[in-house]
C-alpha cells in the first residue's frame, strides 16, 4: 500500500527535457517533460483517446502532441485540439500532477488531496551554488521500498558491503543513538566516530590523512527523504559553541526513496559538499564513487528481495544496530494504517 499525500522525487533535473520521460510512480505511469519555454509537467501517461502513452508524444511550444493520432494538450492538462474536427470532446483532458523542480531535484505530489507545499522537503544544498557543490542520480532497485529504508537507516553495512570506499571497521563497532519524532514522522540516528581512519571517499577529497573526527547523523523524513549529514574534521575539532563549524568539512548524502510498483524502488541520490565548490575533476570523483557504492546497495537489495521471495516467512534476528531501521518500520506501519482508517 503507497502513501500517497506526501512529496517523492519523480525525476533529476538533468533528466527532464521536451523529449517526456515515462516513469512509474507509486504504481502509476506518469509523463513527464520539459516545455520549449522550460516549464516542467507531469501528466497521466496515457492518451484520454485510445490509451497511448503520450510519453511516446512530442512537446510543441508549451504543448504536447500525443504520438499516436495527434490530441494535443496544454499544461494543465486540457485538450485543445483534436484531429478531423473543430469541437474538441469536454472529457478528452488528461490528468496532470503538481510537480516542483527544486535545484538538482524534481518533486512530485502524487496525493488525491491538494498538495501540501509545507510538506515539501527543503534541499538548499541542491539549490544554492555558490555555498554547496552537488552531484547527483538515480537507480532502479529490484527490492521493496520497505528494503531500502532498512539499508539505509543501519550504516554498519558500510564497513562490509562499501569496504574499500566509506567503509572502516569504526562503522559497524560505533554504537548509535535512536530518536523519533512521531509528530512530523522523523527517525534520527546518529554515529559519532572518534579519531578514525578517514576513508578514501573523504581523504581524497578533503586533502586529510591519518585519523579524524567522522560523523553520521541521518534524518529519515518518511516517507520519501533521507539526509545523512556527514562532518569530517581533524580530531578533537569540534564545532565551536555558537555552533560555527567552518574548519570541518561537509557532505550531505541525499536520498528520495520513490515507490514504483509492487517490489520495485527508485533511488534518487545527490551528494553536496561544501569544500572544493565548483571542482570539477572532485564532481567527477565523488559521482564515481558514490554511483559504485548505489551499485553495491543495489546489488544486495536486489538479492535480497529474490531470497525474500522465495521464503517470504524466513526469519530475522535483530540486534543493536537496526534499531533504527526497526523504527522507521513501525513509524511506516503506523503510517499506512492511519491512512487505511481513514
Ligand atoms: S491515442 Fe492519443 S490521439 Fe489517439
Ligand atoms: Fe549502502
Amino acid at each position: 500500500m503507497y502513501l500517497r499525500e506526501h512529496w517523492y522525487v519523480a525525476a533529476l533535473s538533468s533528466e527532464l527535457e521536451t523529449k517526456p520521460l515515462s516513469r512509474q510512480i507509486l504504481g502509476e505511469h506518469v509523463a513527464i517533460f520539459r516545455t520549449e519555454a522550460g516549464a516542467v509537467v507531469a501528466f497521466a501517461d496515457q492518451c484520454p483517446h485510445r490509451g497511448y502513452p503520450l510519453s511516446l508524444g512530442t512537446v510543441v511550444g508549451e504543448q504536447l502532441v500525443c504520438g499516436y493520432h495527434g490530441f494535443t494538450f496544454d499544461c494543465e492538462g486540457t485538450c485543445v485540439a483534436v484531429p478531423g474536427q473543430d469541437r474538441v470532446p469536454g472529457r478528452a483532458n488528461v490528468k496532470t500532477y503538481p510537480i516542483v523542480q527544486q535545484g538538482l531535484w524534481v518533486w512530485i505530489w502524487m496525493g488525491e488531496s491538494e498538495p501540501d507545499f509545507s510538506k515539501l522537503p527543503s534541499t538548499p544544498w541542491l539549490q544554492d551554488a555558490e555555498r554547496w557543490s552537488a552531484v547527483s542520480g538515480v537507480a532502479k532497485i529490484d527490492a521493496t521500498f520497505d528494503l531500502l529504508v532498512d539499508n539505509l537507516l543501519d550504516l554498519s553495512h558500510e564497513t562490509f558491503l562499501h569496504n574499500g570506499s566509506i567503509g572502516t571497521p569504526e562503522v559497524a563497532s560505533t554504537p548509535i543513538d535512536v530518536e523519533v519524532d512521531e509528530e512530523m514522522n522523523v527517525v534520527r540516528v546518529s554515529r559519532h566516530m572518534a579519531s578514525v581512519e578517514c576513508p578514501p571517499f573523504y581523504s581524497r577529497t578533503t586533502g586529510l590523512v591519518g585519523k579524524v573526527d567522522r560523523w553520521q547523523d541521518i534524518e529519515y523524513f518518511a516517507p520519501g527523504f533521507y539526509l545523512l549529514n556527514a562532518r569530517i574534521a581533524r580530531v578533537d575539532d569540534p564545532p565551536l559553541e555558537d555552533g560555527s563549524d567552518d574548519h570541518a568539512f561537509h557532505m550531505k548524502i541525499l536520498y528520495g526513496l520513490t515507490p514504483s510498483s509492487d517490489g520495485k524502488v527508485i533511488d534518487f541520490w545527490a551528494l553536496s559538499r561544501d569544500f572544493c565548490i565548483g571542482d570539477d575533476e572532485v564532481d567527477r570523483f565523488l559521482e564515481k564513487m558514490q554511483s559504485s557504492v548505489v551499485q553495491e546497495d543495489v546489488d544486495a537489495l536486489n538479492i535480497l528481495q529474490a531470497r525474500a521471495e522465495e521464503d517470504p516467512h524466513a526469519r530475522e534476528v535483530s540486534i543493536k544496530i537496526d534499531k533504527g531501521g526497526l523504527s522507521a518500520r513501525r513509524m511506516l506501519t503506523q503510517m499506512r494504517e492511519s491512512v487505511s482508517f481513514q
